[in-house]
């Protein structure tokens, strides 16, 4: 039971290391605005809630936003292409394919990597601190 049409979060990650790949650093931000901005303008605010998250793990790859209740992965999410998103997937709902990642199996794969490699730096950082 779900009290919205639609759930849409929209990364805005900021990283400890500003050259680092993150969706802050492509505009997730003003992406956001412009998806609550467009969804006002259409009538659909209160159809589609709007969340801010942090890194969804997609980062090169950024700025990026899941829908669900579909669990729709979009990436590369320009403000320029929040008018379509609003009109063809919230209003109509259809969804952008241009934007989407259409195979689940290379999208686990591809998380379930950077998930991996961000594990190892991580832990690789605090072996050099001695914890
Ligand atoms: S910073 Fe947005 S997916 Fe990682």
């Amino acid at each position: 039971m779900e009290p919205f049409r639609y759930h849409a979060y929209v990364c805005t990650q900021v990283k400890p290391d500003p050259e680092a790949p993150s969706c802050s650093n492509r505009g997730g931000q003003k992406v956001l605005e412009a998806l609550r901005a467009e969804l006002g303008k259409a009538g659909l605010a209160e159809k589609v809630q709007v969340t801010n998250c942090g890194s969804l793990g997609l980062c090169t790859r950024g700025p990026n936003m899941v829908v669900y209740p579909e669990g729709v992965w979009y990436s590369g999410v320009q403000v320029e292409d929040v008018p379509e998103i609003v009109s063809e997937h919230f209003a109509g709902g259809r969804v952008v394919a241009r934007l989407a990642n259409q195979d689940p199996a290379a999208l686990k794969a591809e998380l379930l990597e950077n998930r991996h490699e961000a594990l190892a730096k991580l832990k690789a950082a605090q072996e050099a601190q001695g914890k």
